[in-house]
């Protein structure tokens, strides 16, 4: 037996809800990068590149938005990489991205958007650093990336006042009894049709913060320093905001 597509959604569909728990407009997110993605593109058919994607949800929605859309997607799991490659048949890439040669598994062609939702604080600072010069190269010129995460504010008053919104968001749209992060795993583990994915995930477990800490002014200046010749939060609620860097 080998996992079918409509249960590899069963699991994407369980996956999206658990994390609307942490992140009730995670919806909305991935409308803005969509529609940013789509107002950047200078023809019908963009080349994305959806960095850490996870089971692929940021690609599908997409896909939905732009069906002429490519969508390249990477990350290092190969649970989540199993589910997408089962649900949505993208293409995907299994790379590490704390290593710089992620890139060269890449086509060689010139990317459109590089788009990444909740990931990218996974990475330490010098890591992430990196990841922005690697995709200031392999974005055409006038190419956008587009990262949707939370980032703390150096400003540590206002960053409390990001918390606090963030946490009442959660309380009035009640998610805060969703399924959370490791009953996910847990029951996703058990999958039957995704032992040997499993097995593999364990066998490569990676060393990674829980949450990097690196703020928004670093984020921006990490992407300045990479060369982007914009960089600008288009979107934000509490912490979460969208960082938008034009090449
Ligand atoms: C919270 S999930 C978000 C997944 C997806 N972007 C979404 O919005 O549903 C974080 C993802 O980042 C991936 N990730 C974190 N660090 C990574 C790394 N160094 N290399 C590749 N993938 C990484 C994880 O495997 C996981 O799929």
């Amino acid at each position: 037996m080998s996992l079918t597509p409509t249960l590899a959604r069963t699991w994407i569909d369980r996956w999206d809800r658990q994390q609307e728990g942490y992140l009730p407009d995670r919806e909305i997110m991935f409308a803005v990068i969509a529609d940013a993605v789509a107002a950047n593109a200078d023809h019908p058919d963009p080349l994305v590149l959806d960095v850490a994607c996870g089971p692929g949800s940021l690609g599908a929605r997409i896909r939905e938005r732009l069906p002429q859309a490519r969508v390249i997607g990477i990350d290092a799991d190969p649970v989540l990489l199993e589910l997408a490659r089962t649900a949505y048949g993208f293409e995907l890439v299994d790379r590490n991205l704390a290593d710089p040669a992620w890139a060269a598994a890449l086509p060689n062609e010139p990317i459109d958007a590089i788009v990444s939702t909740t990931a990218l604080h996974w990475l330490y600072l010098d890591q992430l650093a990196a990841l922005y010069v690697q995709s200031a190269k392999l974005l055409r010129p006038g190419g956008i990336l587009l990262n949707g995460d939370d980032m703390a504010t150096a400003a540590t008053d206002i960053d409390q006042l990001h918390t606090a919104i963030g946490a009442r968001q959660i309380e009035r749209e009640g998610v805060g009894d969703r399924e959370g992060w490791v009953e996910w795993w847990t029951a996703v583990t058990a999958e039957p049709e995704l032992a040997t994915a499993v097995a593999e995930r364990d066998n490569r477990r990676w060393e990674h913060p829980a949450d990097s800490g690196v703020t928004y002014e670093q984020h921006v200046q990490a992407l300045r320093a990479a060369g982007f010749r914009t960089v600008e939060s288009i979107w934000q609620y509490g912490r979460r905001r969208i960082v938008a860097a034009v090449n």
